[in-house]
C-alpha cells in the first residue's frame, strides 16, 4: 500500500519535525514495508528522511530563474526532493492552474525522473451527471499526461469529497478505480475525506493501492493508525 499525508498550508517546520519523529519511529518499530510519503509545506522540506519519503506539494517547471514567489528544481534538489504532487484539486480550482500548465509541469518533472502523484477528480455537478460524464471529465485531466510514465501514481480525489467529510460509496470508488485501471498500470490512490474510521475499508477495495490523506493525516497518531490498518490488510491478503 501507499499512504500519503498532504499537509497543504498547515504545520510549521518545528511541528513537521515532531510529526516526522512520531511517524518514522512507528514505521521502523513495526518494520513497515508500505510506502509512506509526507508532503509538508516548502518551509519544512529540510528533513533527513529515514524510512518515510518527503515529497513536495508543488514546484515550478524550470531549473531556476526570474519567477517571483515560485520554487524551482534547483531549490528542490538541495533538499533531495524526488517526489511531487501534480494536478491537486486545490491547485486546479483554487489557484486556477490550467490543464495545459499542469501537463507542462508533468512533462518537466517526468523528464527529471521525479515520482509523480498525479491527482484527478470531478466536481459534484459532474458526478451527478453519471459515470460516463465523470470519466469523460477525468479523461480531459489526462490530456498531455503520459499514463505509462514508470514513476507515476494516480490519486482519484473527487473535488466534492476533499475536506468535506463526504466520500463516495465504496462501489462508486471501485467503479472509478476499475475504469482507471484499464487506462494505466500506475498504482491508484483514493483521496477525499479519508480518516481512521474509513481508511481500512477503502484500502481493501478492488484496485485501490493506497490513500492520499489531508486533514485526518495532520494528526501523526491518526496517520500511524491508518498505516497500521494497511499492514493488517497486507497480512490478510498474505503479502
Ligand atoms: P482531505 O484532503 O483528506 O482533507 O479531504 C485530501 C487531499 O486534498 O488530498
Amino acid at each position: 500500500m501507499i499512504l500519503c499525508a498532504n499537509f497543504k498550508a498547515n504545520k510549521t517546520r518545528q511541528e513537521t519535525r515532531a510529526y516526522m519523529a512520531v511517524v518514522e519511529s512507528f514505521v521502523s518499530a513495526n518494520d513497515i514495508s508500505d510506502t509512506i510519503i509526507v508532503f509538508p509545506p516548502f518551509t519544512a522540506l529540510d528533513h533527513d528522511p529515514r524510512n518515510v519519503l518527503i515529497g513536495v506539494q508543488n514546484g515550478y517547471p524550470v531549473k531556476n530563474g526570474a519567477y517571483t514567489g515560485e520554487i524551482a528544481l534547483e531549490q528542490l534538489e538541495e533538499f533531495g526532493i524526488r517526489t511531487i504532487l501534480i494536478g491537486h484539486s486545490e491547485r486546479r480550482h483554487v489557484i486556477g492552474e490550467t490543464q495545459e500548465q499542469i501537463a507542462h509541469k508533468f512533462r518537466f518533472f517526468a523528464e527529471q525522473g521525479f515520482a509523480i502523484i498525479y491527482c484527478v477528480g470531478e466536481p459534484l455537478s459532474v458526478r451527478e451527471e453519471g459515470h460516463e460524464a465523470l470519466m469523460g471529465y477525468i479523461e480531459k485531466q489526462f490530456e498531455g499526461i503520459d499514463l505509462s510514465y514508470p514513476d507515476l501514481i494516480i490519486a482519484y480525489e473527487p473535488v466534492w469529497a476533499i475536506g468535506t467529510g463526504l466520500t463516495p460509496t465504496n462501489s462508486d470508488i471501485e467503479s472509478v478505480h476499475s475504469a482507471l485501471r484499464s487506462k494505466t498500470p500506475a498504482p491508484l490512490l483514493y483521496g477525499g475525506s479519508v480518516k481512521v474510521e474509513n481508511a481500512g475499508e477503502i484500502m481493501a477495495l478492488e484496485n485501490v493501492d493506497g490513500v492520499l490523506v489531508g486533514s485526518a493525516a495532520l494528526s501523526a497518531n491518526d496517520f500511524c493508525e491508518m498505516i497500521a490498518q494497511a499492514v493488517e490488510l497486507n497480512t490478510e491478503i498474505g503479502e
